[in-house]
């Protein structure tokens, strides 16, 4: 028998996502293992993504948070300069063309957004519990 999926997990207010700001990176657990996760918001819709390249596994931002390219249209991965559509994830100019990042399902509600844990990626709090 399957564990019970896990509730939505607070991410933050909606006004700390500003529209093709910097990204809100948070913490999961990507197959039992920390990782590195980012929110945006893209015209005007919260989006996140497992910050993890398609190319190679490695966190695309740098500096911290800093995902977008100076004219705030796409994602790109700070390490060979893959560039990623922000709406779908999908890489559209790179060595990882026609991958796509891992998406992390969020939903917007009254003034807050939350995240969905999927059996491969879960919170962090809830690896351990007491
Ligand atoms: S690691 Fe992102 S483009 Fe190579």
């Amino acid at each position: 028998m399957s564990a019970a999926p896990l509730p939505a997990q607070y991410l933050c207010a909606s006004h700390e996502l500003a529209e093709r700001g910097d990204g809100l990176r948070f913490e999961v657990l990507l197959w039992g293992q920390p990782q590195a996760a980012f929110a945006l918001r893209i015209d005007g819709r919260a989006v996140a993504y497992v910050n993890r390249c398609a190319h190679v596994p490695s966190q695309m931002d740098s500096p911290p948070g800093q995902f977008l390219t100076s004219d705030k249209r796409w994602i790109i991965c700070s390490v060979h300069g893959a560039m990623y559509d922000p709406g779908s994830g999908y890489c559209i100019e790179g060595p990882c063309r026609g991958e796509q990042l891992m998406p992390i399902a969020v939903q917007e509600q009254q003034g807050a957004i939350h995240w969905w844990p999927t059996p491969d990626i879960e919170p962090v709090s809830s690896a351990f519990p007491e």
